[in-house]
């Protein structure tokens, strides 16, 4: 569409006690073309052209986590909420709109009600503050688990992409499913997804004592047989040994996995999860 190519409109945003460069296009409405600055409430994410009217409305405004049902709560003060784009029009849109402002492929802004969206707050004694969310169409024909997924900038590089994926896969999980993220993925995406995958699929191969084929592999992390395929043929994890095939983890699939887990503190605890499928 022509929206993708046009050219940045709003150059930063400000939210909370953040102020963040955007680096795309967003069909905000025609008043707020070339605006240096917006300012986003960051509970209810409505958004105003001065810091006066945002102040105006903080006053008003009492949301302090995101308008839905929170469906994962755990110590670390990481939530997950599920919001039905359905019944928060408004407030889906608006997440719709800033997350555009990070992705340069993705054309959904209006039309939320076919979709789920599940937000990632971290808790403090001011609210329930949005670091990132992934959005999910209730009935995907292509057996996609994750239609739009991003941490806002200012949390980027920390961890919280692996934690929304790893999140995304555990509604797979509880609904029977496999399930893979809509294509085509931005650059972005694709080594989060990557790096999750490999992770992953090495921890399993590491503990895992006797035979495992790629299907088993696929029931236990409910990644789709073609992602784990891809994923084993990239990290080059089957070797063909005396008439069969097997897995093998060098030294180096180890040592990159060993890294990884001594930098991600949190994980996704499956226990903490309440929640069955929408119907
Ligand atoms: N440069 C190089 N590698 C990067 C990277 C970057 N800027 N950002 C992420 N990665 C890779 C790394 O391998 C990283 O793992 P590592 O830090 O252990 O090396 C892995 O991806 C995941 O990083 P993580 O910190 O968990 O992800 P994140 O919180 O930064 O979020 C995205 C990842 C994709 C959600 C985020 O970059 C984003 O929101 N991008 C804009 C929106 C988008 O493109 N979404 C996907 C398409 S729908
Ligand atoms: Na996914």
């Amino acid at each position: 569409p022509e929206e993708v190519s046009r050219v940045r409109n709003i150059q930063k945003i400000q939210m909370g006690e953040y102020i963040v460069e955007t680096w795309y296009f967003s069909p905000y409405p025609e008043e707020w073309e070339n605006k240096e600055m917006m300012w986003i409430c960051e509970f209810c994410l409505r958004y105003f052209g001065c810091n006066k009217s945002l102040e105006r409305h903080r006053i008003k405004c009492n949301l302090r986590h995101p308008p839905g049902n929170e469906i994962y709560r755990k110590e670390d003060n990481l939530s997950f909420w599920e919001v039905d784009g359905h019944k928060q029009k408004t407030y889906c849109r608006n997440l719709c709109l800033l997350s555009k402002l990070f992705l340069d492929h993705k054309t959904l802004y209006y039309d939320v009600d076919p979709f789920l969206f599940y937000i990632m707050t971290e808790t403090d004694s001011k609210g329930c503050h949005i670091v990132g969310y992934f959005s999910k169409e209730k009935e995907s024909v292509d057996g996609y688990n994750v239609a739009c997924i991003l941490t806002l900038p200012q949390h980027q590089r920390k961890g919280y992409g692996k934690l929304l994926i790893s999140f995304s896969y555990e509604l797979s999980k509880k609904e029977g499913k496999l399930g893979s993220p809509e294509k085509p993925l931005s650059d972005l995406g694709l080594l989060s997804y990557r790096s999750f995958w490999s992770e992953q699929i090495i921890k399993i191969l590491k503990e895992y004592k006797g035979e495992i084929s790629i299907d088993e592999i696929s029931r236990i992390t409910a990644f789709t047989q073609d992602d784990v395929l891809h994923t084993i043929q990239a990290l080059d994890l089957l070797k063909y040994h005396k008439g069969q095939y097997i897995f093998c983890l060098s030294k180096k699939n180890l040592e990159d996995y060993e890294k990884s887990m001594t930098k991600q503190k949190i994980k996704i605890d499956p226990k903490c999860l309440q929640w069955t499928p929408p119907v």
